[in-house]
């Protein structure tokens, strides 16, 4: 593994740069011929406009998109408090949809859905879904809502397999000016609970269940089980994916296919104001208790438009012609990544958005490459994670297909170790796509610092150079700037267009989080990322990873203390500390250990039983892949457990590192012969 994936959640300062990557690989000239942005000339120059003038920067590119009433100020700052586009109204549905449609594109396609299920010689079912299409089932979901009771300003919450009706259960509620908060299928009934409770949902969407790897994701019964412990919900609105058994409440349920398509498909969007919220998105940070990331309308769209249209140049056909481009990003749309480089983002630029039910190996391990030959994908974006397990599953899939549609290729989540990179552009590439190692967080709404595919010269492992608007910097905690090569905490200077606008219900903790540690020469406060990064001679962003109590867990952020609370929530466990720890595929693994209530035998039966616990209590993608028994865990004196010390036990290293603190040398000892798991 790569040093900066090793580095993560380190203790970063003054840790003079171990990289020693020089290799450069700038973009073609044809390539950089037809982008957007075609040279570092013209990167700089914009670069340095967007920040001396970010209200004519922004103004302008604001302009593209359709407002039903234009705004009277491009942003007022009074930190940390952004408002971007005040005075003016508009709608992310309309931007995505209806101005499609106005202008002719009404039978181009919007969504090419995959599902999972592979059926023989007829193959994978296959959806090709048009704007005019996409508007009518829009407007219908919207009036199937509002007929549920939703109005502008509730939260509806979505918990959905990869299905164009989870797009359009996105779209119909931005439509009405209802906020959405969607959660990963991945998660378990507990953590759907949470969020219902916090949002005050009174509505959910869901289906029966969702293909996976072959089997179902009983997302119904999920929710079933999360409404038993809440009364708020009202309505669940069902759609029948599986078409297995499952149970109903005649006055709560309602199917999709029965509510949706009978109501009315005419229904004109919500004038929103600017500053109106549009989503909700749950994030883990330090402490127990997931986080409501607060996006606004005017912003968000503006910052996602600009940065899907340059980081992945995307360049619309004629309306009413075939497609110049296929753009395919395979995050599931429970993430942010989904959020914007799936829906919000990419159909305002009239790119066909490629949507995938299931697993990248089911069938079998060439499933992706499959779909970039089929469907001709010109632009790819996916994690790190997913590139090291191809990696391992072997070169003979990718080369058992035409990947030459390829042009460019993207990476979100998570530090890739130069390994991984160089395979994807090797394997993938064909040597000859622009890599862009997009750096950006729940919080930021879209990408932050990111090669521009036909400008910035690439390095493996570098998410390389602020975009436009983006004023990045690595600092002390005095908010000094870290000389380079130096490794600081990575922070931004000033507003952009996406940024969070708070944490749902908890003013504090937005302040205390983001804006309270950091200050400028001036006394401003500068937005604390959470990562540890270093610039090297260049210029060029280098992120090592987590330096607070989140891991990255495959690219999915899991808050230590959340896995702690779960583990201490078995009647078995009295005590427990999670630690991140270096892992091949994963990028980060879990290592948990548990001190045992007494009388509790100590067995691999123990184990297991723990590992589903945590399943259950979270999701499947959160259980431990170590857990160990201890009689104590390693503390200071004054009590505070000792996490870099379980870290060095957990990755197996020769030396622990400093132990002066620690209360009881003993424990140490018991923890090193501590069976593994
Ligand atoms: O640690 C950084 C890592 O992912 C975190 C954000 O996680 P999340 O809010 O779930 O959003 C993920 C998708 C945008 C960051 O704090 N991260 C994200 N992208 C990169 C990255 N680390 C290194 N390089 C990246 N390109």
């Amino acid at each position: 593994m790569s040093s900066n994936i090793e580095a993560a959640g380190s203790d970063v300062f003054g840790i003079e740069s171990q990289l020693s990557e020089t290799r450069l690989f700038p973009p073609s000239p044809a390539f950089s011929g037809q982008a957007h942005i075609g040279s570092m000339e013209q990167y700089r120059t914009e670069h340095a406009r967007s920040i001396n003038d970010p209200e004519g920067f922004w103004g302008e590119i604001a302009k593209e998109l359709h407002w039903f009433k234009p705004w009277d100020k491009v942003l007022e700052w009074d930190a940390p408090d952004a408002k971007w586009f005040t005075g003016g109204t508009t709608n992310l549905s309309y931007n995505c949809l209806d101005r499609q449609v106005k202008a002719g594109r009404g039978a181009d396609t919007a969504i090419i859905w995959e599902g999972e299920p592979v059926d023989g010689a007829n193959g994978p079912e296959v959806r090709h879904i048009s704007y005019a299409e996409l508007l009518e089932e829009t407007c219908k979901c919207a009036n199937a809502l509002k007929s549920l009771g939703v109005a502008k300003g509730d939260i509806v919450t979505v918990y959905m397999p990869m299905v164009p009706e989870l797009a359009i259960a996105m779209l119909a509620c931005a439509r009405i000016g209802a906020a959405h908060s969607v959660i990963f299928g991945g998660f378990a009934a507990s953590a759907i609970v949470d969020r219902v409770v916090d949002a005050k949902s009174k509505v959910v969407i869901t289906a029966d269940g969702g293909w996976r790897r072959g089997s179902i994701v009983p997302l119904k019964d999920n929710v079933d089980a999360a409404c038993a412990q809440t009364d708020l919900v009202e309505h669940v609105l069902v759609v029948k994916r599986t078409a297995q058994d499952i149970t109903w409440d005649a006055k709560r349920d309602h199917w999709w296919h029965d509510a949706v398509d009978k109501a009315s498909d005419d229904c004109p969007c919500e004038e929103m104001d600017s500053e109106d919220l549009a989503f909700v998105l749950y994030t883990s940070g330090t402490t127990g208790k997931p986080k409501g990331i607060m996006h606004t309308t005017g912003g968000y769209m503006v910052h996602t438009y600009l940065t899907s249209k340059l980081t992945f140049d995307l360049h619309s056909s004629e309306p009413g012609t075939p497609p110049k481009q296929i753009y395919w990003c395979t995050a599931d749309i429970g993430w942010v990544t989904g959020h914007s480089y799936i829906v919000y983002g990419i159909m305002p630029n009239c790119v066909p958005t490629v949507m995938y039910e299931g697993a990248p190996n089911f069938p079998d391990s060439g499933r992706f490459w499959d779909m970039v030959e089929r469907h001709k994908v010109t632009q790819f974006y996916t994690a790190p994670t997913a590139i090291r397990a191809f990696m391992k599953w072997g070169d003979e899939w990718p080369q058992k297909h035409d990947l030459s549609s390829l042009t460019v290729l993207g990476t979100v989540g998570e530090p890739i170790n130069p390994e991984a990179w160089m395979w994807y552009h090797k394997m993938i590439g064909a040597e000859s796509c622009p890599i862009v190692d997009t750096w950006w967080q729940t919080e930021t709404g879209g990408q932050m610092i990111t090669p521009l595919p036909g400008a910035t010269p690439t390095k493996p492992g570098s998410c390389t150079l602020p975009f436009f608007g983006v004023d990045a910097a690595i600092v002390n905690e005095h908010g000094e700037e870290m000389p380079a090569n130096t490794g600081g905490l990575l922070a931004i200077r000033k507003p952009w267009p996406g940024m969070l606008r708070g944490i749902l219900g908890d003013r504090e903790r937005f302040i205390e989080t983001y804006w309270s540690t950091i200050r400028t020469k001036e006394g401003e406060p500068y937005y604390k990322a959470g990562d540890g990064a270093r610039r090297d001679d260049d210029g060029y962003f280098w992120v090592m990873g987590r330096i607070d109590d989140v891991m990255n867990i495959s690219g999915h952020r899991i808050g230590t203390m959340e896995l702690e609370s779960a583990l201490v929530s078995h009647s078995a466990v009295v005590e427990a500390a999670v630690v991140g720890v270096p892992h091949e595929i994963k990028g980060t693994g879990i290592a948990a250990f548990c001190t045992l209530a007494p009388g509790v035998t100590a067995d691999s039966a123990l184990r297991d039983t723990l590992r589903t616990h945590v399943a259950k209590e979270i999701g499947p993608f959160a259980k431990p892949d170590m857990l160990r028994f201890t009689d104590a865990l390693p503390k200071t004196r004054s009590g505070k457990i000792m996490r870099r010390l379980l870290k060095d036990i957990a990755s197996g290293a020769e030396k622990t590192g400093d132990t002066t603190t620690l209360e009881d040398y003993s424990v140490l000892a018991k923890l090193k012969e501590s069976d593994e798991g």
